[in-house]
């Protein structure tokens, strides 16, 4: 599906240069650059990015409007066109009854018993990951939990444990991901995106060849899973269906959490306050980690909260308009690429009280910031398209500072400096230092 680009003359423009248009000042500051442009031209305006024309639109009501969609006005499969090459067929790049239909047909993947077992793995994973890691001399977390989400995905999503094949896996993996950010969109030779091309080629004719082996087998981890969900009319899914959507979920997974845990990180290196109180509630669990214990991890899960309200790993939401929409006093004809900004609403002044402080008991019941507005905290989106991993994703944070709490703290350190797009990583890779817990 595709449309011509509207006039949209009509709508203010913030001045841009020729060619690049506004793409170099907001990859180098994004949140600055859509603060600057709202205070000149109001909450509806165009920027130049990446070679059209997209509208901004501002405030967590529009952001509402976008995401529940009530009417079917606007389209994933427009705005998501960017990654259309590596992730097409994936849930998220989906729309209206299809994309009902397949969310129906997965959501039992991300089952209770299936998460339990996950965890299992998962928590086996980060321990041998934590226990390797250095004490007592900076490390690049960053790096190394990016690293660590290639053992992940081969492990606990897709239970391969030969150690040729999880490398094999997680390398075409991280190509992937690496084209999914890659600023030449086209598959040029030597590009990044050729290369994400080729592992998407790889990737899926491993998934393909192992899907039936997985359905007849008793493996717990999320492929197994994925391959023995059944259709509305009791068939097996289509196998081009199945990888495409397993590959998304890989895609969907990985670089979301590593942004979400190193944010995590980089506040508690300087909040040691926070690091000891979450220390206190996860020894509490005695050594227990399962799904039900990490439930009761109030404290980490409102840092969490709070680490991705700041730096949330998607702070834009792109959308098609399909259908013709007004927002305050602008008319968005159909076809027009539009921008929802939850990253903006989750530090709006008018929703939260002192916005860029780190204060995650404005989650408490008591103060409950975050219900101010439907919207007003939106780090997993929401509506019809809200993350179908969010509570995985929670568990996933839970379990690792589960894990690393009890044998270390993160010693304090400058805030790290972040590079906003594509997706969040800070410059210097989050260079951490581990001490003894005791110590
Ligand atoms: C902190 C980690 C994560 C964050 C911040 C995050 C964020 C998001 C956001 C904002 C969306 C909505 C996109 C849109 O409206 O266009 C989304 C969708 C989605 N996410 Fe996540 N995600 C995370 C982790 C995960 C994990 C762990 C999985 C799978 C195991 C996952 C699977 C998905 C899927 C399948 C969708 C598409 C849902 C749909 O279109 O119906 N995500 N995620």
């Amino acid at each position: 599906m595709s449309y011509p680009i509207p006039d949209l003359s009509h709508i203010p423009a913030m001045p841009r240069l020729p060619v690049v248009g506004n793409s170099l000042e907001v990859v180098r500051d994004p949140y600055g650059f859509h603060q600057k442009a709202r205070d000149r031209l109001g909450p509806v305006y165009r920027f130049h990015f990446l070679g059209r024309d997209v509208v901004c639109a501002h405030g967590a009501e529009v952001l509402e409007q976008a995401l529940l969609n009530r009417e079917g006005r606007f389209s994933n499969v427009l705005g998501w066109q960017v990654i259309e090459d590596l992730f097409s067929g994936g849930l998220m790049l989906r729309d209206g009854a299809d994309h009902r239909a397949h969310r129906r047909m997965l959501q039992p993947a991300f089952r209770a018993d299936v998460m339990r077992n996950a965890l299992t793995l998962l928590v086996d994973r980060l321990q041998a990951a934590i226990a390797s890691w250095p004490v007592g001399q900076p490390f690049s977390f960053y790096t190394e939990f990016r690293g660590l989400a290639r053992a992940i995905a081969a492990e606990v999503f897709m239970g391969i444990t030969d150690p040729a094949e999880a490398d094999r896996i997680g390398r075409a993996f991280l190509d992937m991901l690496d084209a999914s950010a890659a600023p030449i969109r086209r598959p040029l030779p030597f590009t990044r995106m050729r290369r994400g091309i080729r592992a998407r080629r790889e990737l899926r004719d491993i998934f393909e060849g192992l899907i039936d082996e997985r359905r007849t087998g008793k493996g717990r981890d999320l492929f197994s899973e994925l391959c023995r969900l059944k259709t509305e009319d009791g068939d097996w899914i289509e196998k081009d269906v199945l990888v495409d959507h397993f590959n998304f979920f890989l895609f969907a997974a990985f670089d979301t959490a590593t942004t979400s845990i190193s944010a995590m990180v980089d506040q508690l290196s300087q909040h040691p306050d926070w690091q000891e109180a979450m220390a206190a509630e996860v020894a509490t669990l005695d050594g227990d980690l399962s799904l039900e214990a990490l439930d009761r991890l109030d404290v980490t899960e409102r840092v969490l909260k709070e680490a991705i309200r700041l730096m949330p790993p998607v702070p834009f939401l792109p959308r098609g308009v399909v259908d013709g929409f007004e927002h305050d006093g602008h008319r968005l004809p159909k076809g027009t690429p539009l921008t929802v900004c939850p990253g903006l609403v989750m530090i709006d002044p008018e929703i939260w009280s002192d916005p860029l402080a780190f204060d995650p008991d404005r989650f408490s019941s008591n103060r409950a910031e975050d219900q101010r507005h439907a919207y007003a905290w939106a780090p997993f989106g929401g509506g019809i398209h809200k993350c179908l991993g969010m509570n995985f994703a929670i568990m996933e944070a839970k379990a690792f500072f589960a894990c690393l709490l009890p044998r270390y703290r993160i010693a304090p350190r400058a805030p790290a400096k972040w590079r906003r797009l594509p997706i969040p990583s800070p410059t210097d890779g989050l260079q951490v230092t581990l001490r003894p817990a005791s110590a």
